[in-house]
């Protein structure tokens, strides 16, 4: 059997076909053939999120996720979230505005689980957030900040009062 398999699938809007090592992961096929260095190695066993993509509009540990599996679906990394002209989206602003950032090293894969949140649709409650986020470590801890961020924009595109 062959060791190498062609996957097609979209990436950010772009539709791709590409043969990759059915052993090789998500996370190797984005960084190593489509340079989308947002997508983090941390602790390449699902346990950090730092490698989060979202999947079909869900968001998955890409690391532990085989690049073969991606036949056919829609992927969508941190470098698709801005506009044509770079312009950040909201979800980005806000980490930036509730200094959400240290070191960011583990951004990208919680701004990737802000958007499923965010696209929900949902008002959530600070408990039900802090249980959508919890597949993410941030070394430098800025929990706090990271949940406001979440939070303001989620109140922003339900058009709600924000009294935080
Ligand atoms: S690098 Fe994938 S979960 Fe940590
Ligand atoms: S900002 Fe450094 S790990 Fe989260």
């Amino acid at each position: 059997m062959s060791q190498y398999k062609v996957v097609h699938c979209t990436i950010n809007g772009r539709r791709v076909e590409k043969a990759v090592d059915v052993r090789a992961s998500l996370t190797d096929m984005l960084r190593n053939d489509y340079r989308l260095s947002s997508v983090k190695k941390g602790c390449e066993v699902g346990e950090c999120g730092a490698c989060n993509v979202l999947i079909d509009g869900e968001a998955f540990n890409s690391c532990i996720y085989l690049a073969v599996w991606a036949e056919g679906k829609e992927i969508r990394t941190l470098e698709g979230l801005t506009g044509p002209n770079g312009e950040l989206s909201d979800i980005q602003q806000a980490f930036i505005d509730e200094a959400a950032i240290q070191c960011g090293f583990c951004t990208p894969g919680f701004i990737m689980t802000a958007v499923e949140i965010l696209e929900a649709n949902k008002l959530y409650s600070d408990e039900e957030l802090r249980k959508l986020l919890s597949g993410h470590l941030c070394r430098c801890t800025g929990y706090e900040n990271i949940l406001r961020a979440v939070k303001k924009t989620m109140y922003r595109r339900l058009g709600k009062e924000i009294d935080f």
